[in-house]
């Protein structure tokens, strides 16, 4: 680990300990005490689900692997880690990792599927994924909605330390995507792709902060699509690969499009287009800007390159009301990117009421105004999806659309380029370096 790591380490501790004594007083709580949580076992069997620790316990740790440990949080005093890493020759006991956070703790190693023993006395708080049988047995009150409301808000702007984990996320994504071009260049099935992606990014497929989506041709089209295809397709027009990683349990999502051998020229200059707007895009982030009109932003950029690339009959504006860029682009523009690839908070104000995104954009996770220290992608999109596209042949809008051109384009499925971009105090700073 570098010397600068663990200094803004520290700091990050630091003001973690703070603000979490100020919300505990503020609410009037002694204690708190975090789960990490447990991984889900498949029903009849005796094999588990992947794992993921709750994110307000990776705030403190960094650690996404470690089951059944729990964190207690006391103003005024060493926050207490109970490690569960019982004696056992099945497996190998957890440890923690050589960072700076560790000194920073009083660690307890032992066996704790069920809750610590903590004295009693006091207000305690319980977060996490606990039964309210064990959280009566501990007198403690489960998940008060009020108090996680705050701690989410804390983690809405990101200390240096956690920017840094963010970089490093994305700097390892990079390597990913860069080899999973090449490997669709040289002729790999989705598989290999998404093989090729792993190995280069160095991450194994259960720690990955969201399944890799590797699209090839018309599996592009499908915003989640979640197999990977063992053949590689007689055909090759496009790649959509959206892949991310986890650094210390800060997340990279990244994505990116690449043109195939049978591509269409027009595929390449629309994917050409996408950076553009995505660039555009990032340059446009700054703290006070309202994400639900930076995204309405992007419609507006992105209905005028389906004019100009004559994929629409008409402007912008009629691309816009007539519904035909939200066909296109049925996603939102972005999202918060922290523990969580879409990170607590995107929809609620600084005081935990809600804000729901708008009627015609229901997907779009970020309705908040912009703050220095927020991390959020910028992932404009342009799909050919059957389904969104077929309704608009039979009515009025049909005339404006230029069909035998959408058709050329389908077998290629869809564009997307995903940044990840930090808030600065008055821009902007994109995280993801272009990918060779
Ligand atoms: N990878 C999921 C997303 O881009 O939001
Ligand atoms: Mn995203
Ligand atoms: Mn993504």
């Amino acid at each position: 680990m570098t010397p600068d790591l663990d200094a803004l380490q520290v700091h990050h501790f630091d003001a973690l300990e703070n603000r979490y004594a100020e919300v505990l007083t503020a609410q009037g709580y002694d204690r708190l005490l975090i789960y990490s949580g447990r991984p889900t076992r498949h029903f009849g069997d005796d094999q588990d689900a992947s794992f993921c620790s709750y994110g307000h316990f990776q705030h403190w740790t960094g650690q996404s692997q470690l089951t059944h440990s729990w964190l207690l949080v006391q103003p005024g005093r060493r926050p207490v880690c109970y490690l569960h890493a019982p004696d056992d020759f099945w497996h190998l006991p957890a440890q923690l990792p050589d960072e700076a956070w560790t000194a920073r703790l009083e660690v307890v190693v032992g066996r704790y599927d069920e809750a610590p023993p903590i004295a009693t006395g006091g207000r305690l708080a319980v977060i996490g994924d606990v039964s309210a049988a064990t959280s009566a047995a501990l007198g403690a009150e489960l998940n008060p909605a009020t108090l996680l409301t705050a701690l989410d808000e804390g983690r809405v702007r990101k200390s240096d330390y956690e920017i840094a984990c963010l970089s490093e996320a994305n700097r390892r994504s990079v390597l990913g995507h860069s080899a999973a071009r090449n490997a669709f260049l040289a002729g790999g099935s989705e598989l290999d792709i998404h093989l090729s992606y792993l190995q280069a990014s160095r991450q194994r497929e259960g720690e990955l902060p969201y399944d890799n989506i590797v699209g090839i041709g018309c599996h592009a089209a499908v915003l989640h699509y979640q197999h990977y295809d063992t053949q590689a397709p007689r055909k090759r027009y496009s790649l959509l690969v959206d892949a991310g990683h986890r650094y210390r349990g800060y997340c990279a999502d990244i994505t990116r499009t690449w043109p195939g051998a049978e591509a269409d020229p027009l595929f390449a200059d629309l994917i050409a287009g996408m950076h553009e707007i995505k660039q555009r895009l990032v340059s446009e982030v700054a703290p006070g800007v309202a994400f639900v009109e930076l995204h309405e932003r992007m419609h507006r950029l992105l209905g005028e390159l389906l004019a100009k690339s004559e994929l629409v009959r008409g402007s912008s504006d009629t691309a816009i009301e007539s519904g035909i860029t939200r066909a296109f682009c049925p996603h939102g523009l972005g999202h918060l990117l922290g523990i969580q690839v879409h990170d607590v908070a995107g929809r609620t104000a600084h005081d935990g009421s809600p804000l729901p995104p708008p009627a015609d954009h229901p997907a779009l996770r970020l309705t908040r105004e912009l703050e220095a220290g927020m991390a959020v992608t910028i992932e404009p999109g342009l799909y050919v999806i059957p389904m969104l596209l077929e309704p608009l042949k039979s009515g009025p809008t049909a005339r404006h659309l230029n069909w035998p051109m959408i058709e050329r384009l389908a077998p290629h499925g869809g564009i997307r380029i995903e940044d990840n971009v930090i808030v600065t105090a008055d821009a902007g700073r994109n995280l993801t370096v272009d990918i060779e």
